[in-house]
C-alpha cells in the first residue's frame, strides 16, 4: 500500500497540493484523474521522490520515500514521467535495459538480457530496437518508456497519462497487459488518465483530485457518477451502465 499523510506541497509561493492524506491499495490498477493544474503528476513525481517532500509524509509497503536507500526504491518502484525528456540519440534497447540498472548496476548479465527482450515483445517494440528515440513515433516512444519501467521488475508502477499518444489499439492493448501484469504477476499500476472510460472499464480504485486535493475516491462505482463528474469537472455528463461497465457520454 501507498500511504500519503498529509501532504503539501508549493512551487514559487503557490500551493500545489493541500494536506493531501489518502492510500492507494497493493495489486490491481490505481487511476488518479481531475482536471489539468489538480495536482496529479505533483503528488506522482513526489511518491516516486523526483522531488523532496516538504510537508507530510509518503511510505510505499511501509518503506519511507525521504529516508530509503535510492537501491531499495529502484526495486520497489518504476515511474514514467509525462513529459520524458531525454537524450533523444538513445536506442530503444538502451533505454529499456536502464531498467535493469538497479539489479546490474551496468553490467548485465543473461536475466537482464532476458527481462529487456521480454519487454521489447510485451510491448510490441520488436523491430525497434536497434532504432534512437528520436526517430520513433510519440505512441512507440511513450511504449518504450513503459517497456523500460516494466523491465525494473518492482512491485509498483507508476504511469503518469501513459495513454498519451497512443491509438486505440495499442491503448487498449497497453490496458489489457497492465490489467495482466497486475492480475498475474502481482503488480500494483498506479496511473493519471484522463479518458475516463478507460477508468471505468480498467480500474479498481480512483482516486479524484481538484485543485491540489483528493476531492473524491473509491470504486469506479462510487466516483464515476454524475455527481462526482460535477465535483471534479463542473461538468454535466450523462453517466450510463454498457455492457456491466460504467461510462461517461462527455462527447456531446
Ligand atoms: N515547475 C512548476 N512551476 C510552477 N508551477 C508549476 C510547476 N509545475 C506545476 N506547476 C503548477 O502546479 C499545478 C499542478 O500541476 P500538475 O501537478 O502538473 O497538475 P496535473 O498533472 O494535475 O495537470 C498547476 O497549477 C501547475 O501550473
Ligand atoms: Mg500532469
Amino acid at each position: 500500500m501507498i500511504e500519503v499523510d498529509r501532504l503539501s506541497h508549493s512551487i514559487g509561493g503557490s500551493g500545489i497540493l493541500k494536506d493531501v492524506t489518502t492510500s492507494i491499495p497493493a495489486g490491481g490498477i490505481t487511476a488518479i484523474i481531475g482536471p489539468n493544474g489538480a495536482g496529479k503528476s505533483t503528488l506522482l513525481n513526489l511518491i516516486a521522490r523526483q522531488s523532496p517532500i516538504e510537508s507530510g509524509r509518503i511510505t510505499v509497503d511501509g518503506l519511507d520515500v525521504s529516508t530509503t536507500d535510492t537501491r531499495q526504491l529502484a526495486l520497489k518502484m518504476a515511474y514514467v514521467a509525462q513529459n520524458t525528456g531525454v537524450a533523444s540519440r538513445l536506442r530503444v534497447a538502451e533505454l529499456v535495459g536502464f531498467g535493469r540498472w538497479p539489479h546490474c548496476h551496468g553490467r548485465p548479465a543473461q536475466a537482464d538480457r532476458e527481462a529487456v527482450t521480454e519487454a521489447l515483445a510485451l510491448f510490441s517494440l520488436d523491430g525497434l530496437e536497434n532504432r534512437f528515440l528520436d526517430e520513433l513515433s510519440g505512441g512507440q516512444k511513450q511504449r518504450a518508456f513503459i517497456a523500460m519501467a516494466h523491465a525494473q521488475a518492482t512491485d509498483w508502477l507508476l504511469l503518469d497519462e501513459p495513454l498519451n499518444n497512443l491509438d486505440m489499439f495499442h491503448a487498449r492493448k497497453l490496458m489489457r497487459d497492465l490489467d495482466t501484469l497486475a492480475r498475474e504477476r502481482n503488480r500494483s499500476v498506479v496511473m493519471v488518465v484522463h479518458e475516463i472510460n478507460y477508468a471505468c472499464a480498467w480500474a479498481d480504485h480512483v482516486i479524484g483530485m481538484r485543485d491540489g486535493r483528493v476531492v473524491i475516491e473509491g470504486p469506479v462505482e462510487d466516483v464515476v457518477t454524475e455527481a462526482g463528474m460535477r465535483t471534479l469537472y463542473d461538468l454535466d455528463a450523462r453517466v450510463t451502465e454498457i455492457d456491466g461497465h460504467r461510462h461517461v457520454l462527455h462527447h456531446v
